[in-house]
């Protein structure tokens, strides 16, 4: 059973067909480049992933599961499962880096002790140890991503959605950032990049999904950014 199995998938907004018959599986711990044009529904297609957005047509499995019809619980714990990081960061500006991955556990309650030690492991992970107490407008971009990713990760997803995470990053903090996303694959976390960065997709040598006018024009094992 693959993780993630977009079916027929077709997106109206208003009679514009954004997304049109879009199918593809995603198999536990890949790497995924999903790229195209801007406009093309890369980010329409993440938010359905999310279930923020119902498809016009198609089903969207997870795990084996139709996520539209599962129930508000199970769509709760679905995006646990999945972890997701922005090209502007979305962190909470009157929160610490520390806090803003902590977020989410103290929502649910969790003990203050397991908090810290999750919170420590992250930021270590993302290397910024040093830099927990700082508020996001003492961050530089590539810190405010790296934190953002820090985030991502605090319910130990099985799959990390960037939404052209390196959008406004220098070329020396993207690096950082696709380096960071494949120590996290390593460790078994599978991953959807959308970019339209051509440079990064040609060096991954990963899958890559590609999207032209609505459609899944190519989905090659060791892809090139061909558009
Ligand atoms: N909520 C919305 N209402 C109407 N049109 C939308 C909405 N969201 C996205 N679109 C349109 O869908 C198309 C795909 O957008 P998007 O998924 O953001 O593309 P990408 O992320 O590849 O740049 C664009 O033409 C955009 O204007
Ligand atoms: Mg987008």
């Amino acid at each position: 059973m693959s993780l993630v199995y977009f079916k027929n998938i077709s997106k109206n907004y208003k009679g514009n067909l954004v997304l049109d018959n879009v199918t593809f599986e995603i198999e536990r711990g890949e790497f995924v480049s999903l790229v195209g044009r801007s406009g093309v529904g890369k980010t329409t297609l993440l938010k359905i992933l999310m279930h923020e957005e119902k498809p016009t047509k198609g089903r969207v499995f997870f795990e084996g599961k139709d996520i539209f019809k599962m129930k508000p619980r199970e769509v709760t714990l679905l995006r646990r499962k999945l972890g997701m990081i922005f090209q502007d960061f979305k962190l909470l500006p009157t929160k610490t880096a520390s806090e803003n991955i902590a977020f989410a556990l103290e929502v649910l309650g969790y003990p203050e002790k397991i908090i810290r030690k999750e919170v420590q492991e992250l930021l270590k992970l993302v290397n910024l140890e040093d830099k927990g107490d700082l508020f996001p407008y003492q961050l530089s971009a590539g810190e405010k991503q790296r934190v953002s990713l820090a985030r991502a990760l605090i319910h130990r997803p099985e799959i990390i959605l960037a939404d052209e995470p390196t959008g406004n990053l220098d070329p020396i903090n993207t690096w950082e950032i696709i380096k960071l996303l494949l120590k996290i694959n390593e460790m078994g976390t599978a991953i959807i990049l959308a970019t339209h960065d051509k440079e990064i997709v040609n060096t991954l040598n990963r899958r890559v999904i590609s999207l032209e006018g609505g459609k899944l024009i190519r989905d090659e094992k060791e892809g090139k950014y061909i558009i």
